[in-house]
């Protein structure tokens, strides 16, 4: 999906205003996807840590680490001014302790981080910008910081098409609207970049990131830990 696209989807107003609902109905155990990301960034960050986060529009993983860890502070990066506005209005009181930049990676701040995330975004980077992008969040992490990315992630075989419509009942067994999560199906398998787990592990080593490991695996989703 070229970078243009993807921005322009997360910067239409009426995709914005209804963000918030969609990650839990599309994502299955979605909030404790977010809670096992802190734990897993808490197990090596201090209680001070300054962490990356890449993709933060929506702001729903910054709040999640915000009120977990009330002493780290959030550098948050997102190319959709639209979406780092969302995540103001979602951290609320909390925005004090983030930083928002309308940026891709290469504009983030340099850190040293104590840690970072990428959740449900890495699937919109082709391989090679993913890599990429995966390189330049390490190299703004302080040695043996922690690293979680959670994405779309599933088998790229035969059995693609069946995880594609197991994610799509799952976002209606939820309830999502059904024409809707057709779309949003046929959308996904048209024009998002998704790799197999494989892959997507591999990219993250040759990315620098050691001891990678997978911790969530839901449907079409995966989640790893690396460190820098
Ligand atoms: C599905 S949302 C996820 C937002 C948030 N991380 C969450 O879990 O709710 C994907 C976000 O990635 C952003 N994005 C798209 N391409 C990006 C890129 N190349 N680098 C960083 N963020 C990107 C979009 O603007 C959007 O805000």
């Amino acid at each position: 999906m070229h970078p243009d696209t993807v921005v322009a989807h997360f910067s239409d107003p009426a995709a914005v205003a209804r963000y918030a609902e969609g990650p839990p109905r599309f994502v299955p155990g979605f909030a404790d996807l977010q809670r096992m990301s802190g734990i897993l960034l808490a197990e090596r960050a201090p209680e001070n840590a300054r962490v990356l986060v890449l993709g933060a529009g929506g702001g729903l993983e910054l709040k999640a680490f915000a009120k977990a860890q009330p002493g780290w502070s959030f550098d948050g990066v997102d190319p959709a001014g639209e979406m780092l506005k969302l995540a103001a209005r979602t951290l609320g009181p909390l925005a004090s302790r983030a930083r928002l930049y309308q940026s891709y990676i290469d504009e983030a701040p340099e850190g040293p981080f104590d840690a970072a995330a990428c959740l449900l975004t890495l699937h919109f980077l082709d391989a090679e910008e993913r890599r990429r992008t995966a390189a330049e969040i390490r190299r703004r992490l302080k040695p043996g910081a922690p690293f979680v990315a959670a994405h779309s992630s599933f088998p790229q075989g035969e059995g693609r098409a069946r995880w594609l419509s197991r994610y799509a009942a799952f976002a209606i067994a939820s309830g999502a609207d059904r024409d809707r999560v057709e779309g949003v199906r046929a959308a996904v398998d048209a024009h998002v970049n998704i790799l197999s787990p494989e892959q997507d592990e591999a990219v993250l080593r040759e990315a620098g990131f050691s001891d990678v490991s997978l911790f969530y695996a839901a449907f079409t989703w995966r989640g790893w830990v690396g460190y820098a």
